[in-house]
């Protein structure tokens, strides 16, 4: 293994935020990008977002997905650190992306609202980090607010995100009497100056009982700030970065990134413990970073906003090796060799095309459909990645064909949209109909859009009353016969064609799985 690829491999960390809408990921993503100089004005990449949208406002959301390919990926280098920053999605409907987007992390900073504690999305968004047992720490943002109890919130965090918590910075005040943060980690305590742009004072101070601490903040709040610590190490065992590393302790920083308050010392803790590219398992064994030879696979496609030239953008998560510009590489599905003559990276928000890239980075490949979601390319060896799950829908609709002259165009639409990840397709053993599986309604409309503008095809929804679509599995072939032979009008299969049960109300569901304790139900396509 050579010494120059395991120094890019140990400088590099990839990884996401993840948030509810509104909690400041947008915002504190910009502040990290401050901090790498690799924008100059605080508002850059918010003018960038995908607008929250209440209603169905769709066409605001087509027309801003050819911005949002930039943002995707955003990387910068900091001290000696490469820093690759993936963006998921903010806006509810797109969960399923965001979920596929934490598989090509290595760690995640969960930013959360002092003022509204853990709300759903980053409850759900959790539970596929827990899966995976990614590290994660934790940002309490907007201090400047009133908010509740910093203790309340960490009790709300060990319990709603199921992680033990630790501390590393804690807050004096909040609100408008907020005054700063004790740094826990680093032993320093920094002032709270209301500033967008620049980065907040900060004083040494290696004893929290210094007097200097009582002129800095006051008496009172320097006596509250002593015994809350006091709490603090009597409560929460010593921060282990081990623990940390296996994902089982989160640390905890607090903040404002609208006043770039508290993201300096996240940045630094975070670069120091956050993990560089980790070993990935491959259904045929487990790859390491370290590997001469490459691999890599495909984790998001972004489809071109141009109808008229369909091109996509693969996005390519580098597992091993060295990635190199215009050599072969297999793709294993294709078992085809393919070399790329423009592959892209991403820097803070431009696209250049790159002649090299290492573990850990993202690389953009322009497409024309021969990727889907899933794909490893290698220096020759045949890979399957795992750790691409499909997560069950939450709505359900028919599809049908609704211009009976362009049935071919309609099913060549609808395969190419499922293998960019955009939903599900289920095919009804049954009946034989199609049904489309979304984690929101947004989502119906943006196929219907995309197949007429995109395929020329027309489509039509028709209601279909479902409760969930479960995977189902049984080392025992008798059951699995029985239980697919009494429920063959709710039986389906998904794109791979594994078996897949259509259950129409939660009731149903629990029954299935009284009735038969042999089948394994699952929620998500890897098990
Ligand atoms: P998101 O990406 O998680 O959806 O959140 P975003 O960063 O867009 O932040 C949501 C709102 O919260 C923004 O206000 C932003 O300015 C504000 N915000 C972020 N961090 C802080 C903070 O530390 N303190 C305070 N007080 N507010 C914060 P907005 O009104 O939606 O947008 P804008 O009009 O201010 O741009």
């Amino acid at each position: 293994m050579s010494e120059e690829l395991n120094k890019e491999i140990e400088r590099r960390r990839t990884f996401a935020i993840i948030s509810h809408p509104d909690a400041g990921k947008t915002t504190l993503t910009e502040k990290l990008l401050l901090f790498g100089g690799a924008i100059h004005v605080a508002g850059a990449v918010k003018s960038n977002k995908i607008k929250k949208t209440a209603t169905s406002d769709w066409m605001e959301i087509e027309k801003q997905r050819g911005i949002s390919v930039a943002t995707s990926v955003m990387g910068f280098t900091y001290g000696d650190y490469k820093i690759n920053i993936l963006d998921t999605p903010g806006h509810q409907d797109f969960a399923e992306d965001t979920f596929r987007t934490l598989t090509a992390v290595d760690s995640v900073i969960i930013v959360v609202d002092v003022a509204k504690g853990v709300e759903t999305q980053t409850r759900r968004l959790m539970e596929v980090c827990r899966m995976r047992n990614t590290p994660v720490i934790v940002f309490v943002n907007k201090l400047d607010r009133e908010g509740r109890d910093p203790f309340d919130i960490l009790d709300e965090l060990e319990s709603e995100l199921k992680i033990k918590v630790r501390p590393l910075s804690w807050p004096i005040n909040i609100g408008a009497k907020f005054k700063g943060v004790y740094n826990i980690y680093e032993k320093g305590l920094d002032l709270f100056t209301p500033s967008k742009q620049t980065i907040s004072e900060r004083v040494e101070i290696s004893d929290v009982n210094s007097p200097e601490v009582d002129k800095l903040v006051g008496e009172a709040d320097a006596a509250k700030l002593r015994d809350d610590l006091e709490l603090i190490e009597g409560v929460y065992p010593e921060f282990d970065t081990e623990e940390y590393l296996k994902g089982e302790v989160a640390p905890v920083f607090f903040g404002s990134a609208l006043n770039t308050f508290g993201v300096k010392e996240l940045l630094d803790c975070f670069v120091k413990i956050a993990p560089s590219p980790r070993p990935i398992d491959a259904e045929e064994r487990t790859v390491k970073p370290s590997e001469e030879g490459f691999s890599g696979f495909v984790f998001k496609i972004h489809a071109n906003m141009d109808p008229n030239h369909r091109s996509c953008i693969a996005f390519v998560k580098i597992c091993s090796g060295k990635f190199e510009r215009n050599v072969n590489y297999l793709h294993v599905r294709h078992n085809k060799q393919m070399r790329f003559a423009a592959p892209t990276a991403f820097m803070a928000q431009k696209k250049n095309i790159v002649d090299e890239a290492y573990p850990g980075d993202i690389v953009g490949i322009p497409d024309t459909g021969n990727f889907k979601i899933g794909d490893t390319l290698t220096s020759g060896e045949d890979l399957h990645f795992k750790g691409l799950p499909s997560f069950s829908p939450e709505m359900f609709k028919y599809i049908e064909n609704a211009d009976p002259m362009k049935s071919k165009q309609l099913d060549k639409g609808i395969k190419q949209l499922m293998d960019e990840g955009v939903a599900q397709l289920f095919i009804n053993q049954f009946n034989g109909r199609k049904i489309i599986g979304t984690v929101g309604q947004l989502q119906f409309e943006v196929i219907q859009y995309r197949l007429l503008h995109e395929y020329g095809a027309q489509c039509r929804w028709e209601p279909i009353s479902l409760y969930k679509a479960c995977w189902i599995e049984s080392d025992d072939e008798e059951s699995l016969a029985s239980f697919k032979k009494r429920k063959h009008q709710f039986m389906a299969k998904d794109k791979e064609g594994r078996d897949v049960f259509l259950a129409d109300s939660n009731y149903v569901l629990q029954m299935a799985q009284s009735d038969f304790p042999k089948i394994k139900f699952h929620f998500t396509s890897e098990f």
